[in-house]
């Protein structure tokens, strides 16, 4: 199996649009899965050149489980919204580099409002949004997203708050509006992770049990918290390291009483300290 630390190697030489900090984020929630003994098959509408799939392939044991991919590639007169250019050459000539086998892949080439249960399955754990990016396209994948998922399952949608592609919000609120049982429960570096309703607390017991406030402290990641859609949304942000460091420095004189009198001080010499966003 690769480890996510190959994956980052591999990914920075593959076009594409998928954040490392998002794929951090994707891991951790995948581990959490995998703590709670969940394991399925894992899906992703909208592959390009395979910088999100590599990822999700170390999700899956090839032996037991399936990573289901789905793009139109050649047919890119069927992209109605200029989202990517998938290549399903290059997408298994980056796939086979870095597994070294196709074990596991299967490769579905059509439009995704054709998906069927059939081509899904219903035993997913892990569904990525991140094909066509029109209201209806997200909307629709919604929709077999739902049917593919386990109860457990989570499902990615790229760019919500992308104002390059409003009909990604379109469709998503469109569905979270009709699909009551779902809530938006994370959004991280330009993905939002949807979990049934019923899971929510579930999830935040895993998150206790496996550390997330190290993981958090580790990568920089800091959380607002807001309601969306009735639930607790949580915002993931990175601190610069720089940030970081302050952060952690005035957390640690905060302490002492001596600075609570002297930070006046300094700050009235050094104004631009206030500025600086931790
Ligand atoms: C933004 S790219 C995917 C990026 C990829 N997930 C990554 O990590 O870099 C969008 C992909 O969706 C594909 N696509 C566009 N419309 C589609 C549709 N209706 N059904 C399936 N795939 C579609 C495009 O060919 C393109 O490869």
């Amino acid at each position: 199996m690769k480890s996510f630390e190959e994956y980052l190697n591999i990914s920075k030489a593959i076009n594409g649009w998928f954040d490392q900090d998002a794929a951090r984020i994707f891991y951790f929630l995948n581990n959490l899965q995998r703590e709670e003994g969940l394991f399925g098959n894992i899906f992703e509408i909208g592959v390009h050149h395979g910088k999100s799939a590599l990822l999700l392939g170390i999700f899956i044991d090839p032996k037991k489980h399936k990573l289901i991919v789905n793009d139109i590639f050649d047919q890119q007169e069927l992209n109605i919204s200029n989202s990517g250019l998938g290549s399903k050459e290059i997408f298994k000539k980056n796939y086979l580099k870095f597994f070294n086998s196709d074990g596991g892949l299967q490769i579905i080439e059509k439009p995704s409002r054709e998906l069927s249960v059939g081509d899904t399955s219903n035993s997913c754990i892990f569904f990525s949004i991140d094909g066509g990016h029109s209201a209806d396209e997200t909307y629709n994948d919604l929709l077999t997203a739902k049917n593919a998922l386990l109860n457990e399952g989570i499902i990615a949608v790229d760019d919500y708050f992308n104002a390059g592609f409003p009909g990604v919000s379109e469709g998503v609120c469109r569905f979270l509006i009709e699909n009551e049982d779902f809530v938006p429960w994370i959004y991280c570096f330009n993905k939002l992770i949807i979990i049934k309703k019923t899971e929510v607390n579930n999830y935040k017991e895993m998150l206790v049990k496996n550390d997330f406030e190290n993981f958090c402290k580790d990568n920089n990641y800091f959380i607002n918290q807001m309601k969306f859609f009735e639930n607790d949304l949580m915002i993931f942000r990175k601190r610069s390291s720089l940030n970081s460091i302050l952060f952690n420095i005035s957390n640690k004189l905060k302490k002492y009483r001596l600075f609570k009198k002297v930070a006046p001080f300094i700050l009235k010499i050094f104004p631009f300290i206030r500025k600086i966003k931790v």
